[in-house]
């Protein structure tokens, strides 16, 4: 089954409790949305491997470690957008890909309009980016479309999730690892989660 972490942060709750709050104003919640990304990150990345490499202090020589594995961001659009700066700032060596979805708001199903990888995702760890993990199917779409390019190593990096679309992911994929930065109670009937923090990409956007 899929491994689940939900981070458990002052620092992380506190960014959240503003995301959350429907009075913030467009830029701090984008600005707080990419913040948490970049957060995040540092618990993901806990095990990558990293190989050694020989450099030069101004000192002397010695041995350093750097990453083994190319990373590839893949934010699901809209919302997933708001996430990769904050991510990027913390491994400015990622690559970026875009894979865009949307929810048909009848019947919930993701709709695919785009997707574009960079050459090397095959054999990188791919970050799939969607701050919210509603009924799992948009991410479970996602994931579905990354590993037709051979992917193996791919991990879901989330803001709110709820036990609906963890149950998803783990059933449609069980070897992808959830990332979130806070687990919710419920789905409500038109497939917003409770509390969550309303429609992410209309508040990142403002379109709404
Ligand atoms: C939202 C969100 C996820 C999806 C989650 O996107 O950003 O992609 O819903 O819902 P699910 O888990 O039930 O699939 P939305 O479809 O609203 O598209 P947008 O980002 O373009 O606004
Ligand atoms: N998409 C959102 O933006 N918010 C939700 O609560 C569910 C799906």
């Amino acid at each position: 089954m899929s491994k689940l972490v939900v981070l458990n942060h002052p620092l992380i709750d506190h960014k959240m409790a503003r995301i959350r709050d429907k009075n913030t104003g467009t830029k701090e919640f984008r600005e707080s949305v990419s913040e948490v990304g970049g957060l995040i990150t540092y618990e993901i990345t806990r095990d990558f491997q990293t190989v050694e490499k020989k450099i030069e202090t101004p000192i002397c020589e010695m041995t350093a470690k750097e990453l083994e594995k190319q990373i590839v961001i893949v934010p699901i659009l809209r919302a997933g957008l708001g996430m990769v700066e904050g991510i990027h700032n913390i491994i400015p060596t990622a690559k970026i890909g875009h894979i865009g979805l949307y929810r048909d708001e009848e019947s919930l199903e993701p709709q695919v309009y785009y997707a574009k990888f960079p050459e090397v995702i095959k054999d990188s760890v791919v970050l799939v980016v969607d701050p919210m993990l509603a009924t799992g199917g948009s991410a479970s779409k996602a994931i579905e479309i990354i590993k037709k390019t051979g992917a193996t190593d791919i991990r879901y990096v989330g803001l709110v999730g709820c036990p609906e679309g963890v149950k998803r992911i783990q059933e449609d994929h069980p070897d992808v690892a959830i990332y979130l930065a806070a687990m919710d109670s419920h789905l409500n009937e038109v497939g917003y989660i409770v509390p969550g923090l309303g429609d992410c990409g209309d508040r990142l956007f403002g379109t709404k």
